[in-house]
């Protein structure tokens, strides 16, 4: 279904762990991504990690809006300051398998603390947040890849080294 409400989250916010929201400093919040976050410093933050390139409005509410669709698939949230500008972002992906007896696997990716706010532990709550949703949505476990400069992070935040990640790139 298409979000008309650009404020309406993309997922239910009882997916947002308390103790996530409990952990952040005076007057930051952890919640689900908006439609309107587009004005909000979403891909700034994202430029963080990558490149994002020139996303119009219109790109934006189209790429938006089927993910909304598949809101229990895409799960996409985000960190704000006490000005309510997105400091922080994070997704999580649930696959759905037939192996495991229908299992279903999480996948992190797009992890991002805009540069001036790193080293305040909002990585490591994104982190936690995410795992959060992914566990209350029935995932066995959750994957990431990641470059080696990251690894200690991820370390600190749970995860053990396991496996080689292969690319084709087209
Ligand atoms: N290597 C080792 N340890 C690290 C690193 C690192 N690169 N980054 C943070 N840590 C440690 C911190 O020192 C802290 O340790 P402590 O608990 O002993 O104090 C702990 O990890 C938690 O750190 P945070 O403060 O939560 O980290 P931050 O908010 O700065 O976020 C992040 C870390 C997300 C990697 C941030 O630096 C960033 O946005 N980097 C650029 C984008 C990027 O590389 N994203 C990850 C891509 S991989 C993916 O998306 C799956």
């Amino acid at each position: 279904m298409a979000a008309t409400d650009a404020t309406a989250p993309l997922f239910s916010s009882d997916l947002i762990s308390p103790e996530v929201l409990s952990a952040l400093p005076e007057g930051y919040k952890c919640r689900p991504l908006t439609r309107q976050d587009y004005h909000n410093g979403f891909l700034d933050v994202l430029r963080v990690l990558t490149t994002v390139g020139d996303v119009t409005e219109e790109q934006w509410d189209e790429r938006y809006k089927w993910m909304s669709a598949r809101n229990d698939e895409y799960y996409l949230l985000c960190i704000t300051d006490n000005s309510s500008k997105i400091v922080g972002t994070g997704a999580l992906i649930v696959e759905r398998k037939f192996i495991h007896n229908l299992g279903l696997v999480g996948h992190i990716e797009d992890i991002a603390v805009a540069k001036d706010q790193q080293g305040k532990k909002l990585g490591l709550r994104i982190i936690q947040a995410l795992d959060f949703v992914a566990e209350k949505v029935g995932c066995y476990k959750t994957i990431l890849d990641c470059s080696e400069a990251n690894e200690g992070f991820y370390v600190k935040c749970g995860f053990k080294r396991a496996g080689l990640e292969m690319a084709h790139y087209y």
